[in-house]
């Protein structure tokens, strides 16, 4: 990275190709946030937090990896100079979140004349929260959206030379810009992104109208990047991507996601590969046989069912049946037996019955998931659903939201128990926020485990026997 940044002349024009062009405005910005610095006697401070989803969690580290370039030092929201939101907008819920919060700030801002406050993320993709902003927020400096986070270098410095509020919101791209900074949240694991988008448009979904048209990373710079990661003492890594069955299918030379999970299982020093998220309708035969053979690919499949009701499956336009995704559960249960299954369920969808909902639980009880995603259905505009006829009274909702969680917990807890008495190995990532005695780690199956230890385990691979468990994690001692 640092060739990129050497010869880099602040009175030349900006380069025009990217990453260059970034690197270009890392250093402008580098020199603004100094001299900032300076007038206020102190180094300036940022805070991101985030909304949403892990895809999200992941751009935050972008968006931290540019702040600590250009001299800002991470601080809480209270007492940050530069707050950074990274949104999110599947459920209407999360959007009232950033508004109220957003409210909080306002007196921040008062108080403190360094302050900047900046919105991106999946909310700021939708032209209503936009106008809204523009017009009642006027208080915020940037917004930019989805497609644009990796401009973030070029936009603060926009806003240093503007003061005024800067908005770069982009319909939908087919760029995807490699090799910028970033920084990681855990040492030892990492996300890493190897596709954006989304093709599938479920009629719930503000997804695909937000993180615009799929587009798969090339496998060279996913490879790359893992390789990188491990040079850097990262032994487990998470691929991510909306559908990552659909990988690679727009690609120059189309690679499918069993071929480049094959490849990224040769990388030496890499441990664990995890991913998210399958679409039950492209898991592959080929995928399941992959899994069924690698020797680092996490026992762990998440795969969103969203309904038991094939009617309502139907409705919701995901393209299977009950009776397809039970077929699919059972071809991958038969091929890693000791696979763990979580999943995500709407309750409320437009039109569903008691029937339908009778059919969410059979499913529930049928697969016997080790967790899932509850979510009450969320109404959001511009989706084919949300003018679908008979939205479902919100009492009757809540009735199935709870009947469901009920369900879902209890099975769960008798799920997480079979694995109690057996010896397996933690990658341990936190001393535990209760007892400073204890840390906290993960199985292969995503199964969280507490056991005694200190901070410097964190990132090791220990074996431990699973004495107790407690629902949905273990208590269990070193071997
Ligand atoms: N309402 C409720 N839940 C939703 N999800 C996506 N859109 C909506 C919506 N409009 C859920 C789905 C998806 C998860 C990430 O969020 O279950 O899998
Ligand atoms: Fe939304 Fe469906 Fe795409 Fe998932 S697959 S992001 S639920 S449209």
């Amino acid at each position: 990275m640092n060739t990129i940044t050497s010869g880099i002349n602040l009175s030349d024009p900006a380069p025009h190709k990217e990453p260059e062009r970034q690197y270009y405005f890392i250093e402008k910005a580098k020199e603004y946030v100094r001299k900032e610095a300076e007038e206020a006697g102190r180094p300036m401070t940022f805070c991101v937090t985030t909304f949403g989803c892990q895809m999200n969690a992941r751009d935050s580290e972008k968006l931290r990896g540019i702040l600590l370039e250009i001299g800002y030092e991470e601080a809480s929201e209270e007492e940050a100079d530069f707050v950074i939101f990274n949104t999110c907008t599947v459920r209407e819920n999360a959007n009232t979140r950033v508004y109220g919060r957003l409210g909080q700030l306002k007196s921040h801002k008062k108080k403190n004349p360094h302050m900047k406050i900046a919105l991106c993320g999946c909310m700021m993709q939708e032209p209503e929260v936009v106008e809204k902003l523009r017009t009642s927020y006027r208080f915020v400096d940037l917004i930019f959206g989805t497609h644009n986070i990796y401009k973030f270098a070029e936009l603060i410095t926009a806003v240093y030379e503007s003061g005024r509020m800067v908005i770069d919101i982009w319909k939908d791209t087919d760029k995807i810009v490699e090799d910028l900074p970033n920084d990681r949240k855990y040492s030892f694991k990492s996300g890493v992104n190897i596709m954006f988008g989304c093709n599938n448009f479920c009629s719930y979904c503000i997804v695909p109208y937000v993180r615009g048209r799929e587009r798969s990373r090339k496998p060279e710079a996913i490879v790359r990047e893992i390789e990188r990661l491990v040079a850097d003492g990262v032994t487990e890594v998470m691929l991510l991507g909306q559908n990552v069955n659909s990988y690679g299918k727009n690609l120059e030379e189309p690679l499918s996601f069993a071929e480049l999970l094959q490849k990224i299982e040769q990388i030496e020093g890499l441990h664990r590969i995890r991913f998210m998220t399958s679409h039950p309708k492209d898991l592959s035969d080929e995928l399941i046989e992959v899994m069924g053979k690698s020797k680092k690919i996490c026992k762990h499949l998440h795969l969103p069912v969203q309904s038991g009701s094939s009617r309502i499956l139907k409705k919701m336009n995901r393209h299977y049946t009950k009776e397809q995704y039970l077929e699919l559960v059972d071809k991958i249960r038969a091929a890693v037996p000791d696979i763990s299954l979580t999943t995500d369920i709407i309750v409320g969808f437009p039109g569903e019955t008691e029937e339908d909902f009778l059919e969410t639980l059979d499913i529930v009880r049928k697969v016997r998931y080790d967790s899932a995603f509850t979510f009450i259905y969320s109404k959001r505009t511009g989706t084919p659903a949300a003018t679908m006829e008979d939205q479902v009274p919100e009492d009757v909702v809540k009735d199935r939201f709870d009947r469901l969680l009920k369900e879902v917990q209890t099975i769960a807890a008798e799920v997480c128990a079979v694995h109690e008495g057996t010896i397996q190995e933690v990658l341990v990532e936190s001393v535990s926020d209760h007892d400073d005695h204890m840390v906290t780690g993960r199985l292969s199956n995503n199964i969280l485990v507490h056991f005694q230890g200190d901070a410097s385990m964190i990132g090791d691979y220990v074996n431990v026997k699973l004495d107790q468990c407690k629902g949905f994690y273990y208590i269990g001692e070193q071997v």
